[in-house]
């Protein structure tokens, strides 16, 4: 923890983690579906009509997963009015840190100049906020932490396999960010995580430090592979058991939820989640469409979309899902 005393700022009675400030940061380069078309045997009416994507940014060449994360850390930390010496503790989901060690969010402290406080990577793949959001919840709540900066950030560009047309069409890069604060008023009020390990290769990257890389492959053969059709049939099951399990644990119904923000996978994916909870899509925040599947930072992309474009109100209800890789899978239910 900080130098700060967490603690000498008690406020009495149960404690909530609740969203002080949002930010978010996408690169500059856009690649579009005819892009891509060039590229490889796709084409723009597919990659639409199956995924609904439209466009992705990519990061520039040297511009790292800590540095998107850091342009939207300082967005958020502006909106919630809190200095880097505020700060008990970082989080950041990401499946693309910069280096092995240290940490990506050891990168960002230090660019924030947050020295001192804890900071660690949640490596959760696409549910990498949801599960970070749960981490920095858990600290608030028990009193721990009262300011926690929480990060989602990818550059899932660097380990896309760009002659792969069956995933290279999905991904993009990108980072989101909130600022978590100790209150009284209700915030964070429940999250829901699970994994099955036993699915890893239905969605993975099959090298690495400890297993090794292949020497005689491009990128050491780092890249995402995806069996698609099992993964969002999996995907669409474990998202409305989610939810179900969420509402349930709060005694809420679908009716009671001002906006669904989900994970941008796929808008077919989306939809069918949507559906499921009867709600209507002007409800459920996409940006799909233009981010691609930016894994662990589409949630807070979204969130940040929708709380600037003035849609996300306080005082309303959201609730965050997210789906990824291992599997992992997850939700939060928030009043924001
Ligand atoms: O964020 C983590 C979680 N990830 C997800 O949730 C992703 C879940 N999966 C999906 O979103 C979808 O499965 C995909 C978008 C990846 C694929 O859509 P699909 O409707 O499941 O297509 P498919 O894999 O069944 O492929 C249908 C056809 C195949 O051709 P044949 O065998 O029918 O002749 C593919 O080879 O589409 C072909 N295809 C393509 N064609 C043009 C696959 N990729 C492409 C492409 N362009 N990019």
């Amino acid at each position: 923890m900080s130098e700060r005393e967490p603690g000498s700022h008690a406020i009495s009675g149960r404690i909530y983690a609740r969203i002080a400030g949002t930010g978010s940061y996408l690169p500059d380069k856009l690649l579009t579906n005819d892009d891509l078309a060039k590229q490889v045997d796709t084409s723009d009416e597919w990659i639409r009509s199956r995924t609904g994507i439209r466009q992705r940014h990519i990061a520039a060449e040297g511009q790292t997963t800590g540095d998107l994360g850091y342009e939207a850390a300082l967005k958020a930390m502006e909106a919630a009015g809190v200095s880097a010496a505020d700060l008990d503790m970082i989080v950041v989901g990401t499946t693309t840190p910069d280096l092995i060690f240290p940490s990506t969010a050891c990168l960002i402290q230090a660019r924030l100049g947050a020295n001192g406080c804890a900071a660690m990577d949640v490596n959760a793949a696409c549910s990498g906020f949801v599960y970070a959001l749960s981490v920095a919840d858990k600290f608030i709540r028990c009193g721990d932490a009262r300011t926690v900066l929480v990060i989602g950030a990818e550059t899932l560009s660097r380990i896309v396999d760009w002659t792969e047309r069956t995933t290279c069409v999905l991904f993009g890069d990108g980072a989101g960010a909130v600022v978590l604060k100790a209150d009284s008023e209700t915030g964070i009020l429940s999250t829901h995580l699970h994994a099955d390990g036993g699915k890893k290769e239905l969605l993975w990257n099959p090298v690495g430090v400890s297993v090794g890389f292949q020497a005689d492959q491009p990128n050491g053969g780092a890249r995402i592979k995806m069996k698609g059709n099992d993964v969002f049939k999996y995907a669409v099951k474990a998202l409305d058991s989610v939810v179900d399990e969420t509402l349930e644990a709060n005694g809420l119904t679908q009716q009671d939820l001002d906006w669904l923000i989900p994970h941008q996978a796929n808008l077919r994916i989306i939809e069918a989640t949507a559906k499921r909870l009867g709600m209507p899509m002007e409800r459920v925040v996409v940006t799909v469409d233009r981010h691609g599947n930016t894994s662990a930072a589409s949630v807070p992309l979204a969130l940040d979309e929708a709380v600037r474009s003035g849609r996300v109100q306080r005082g309303q209800l959201l609730l965050f899902e997210a789906f990824g890789g291992g599997f992992t899978w997850g939700s939060a239910l928030l009043r924001y």
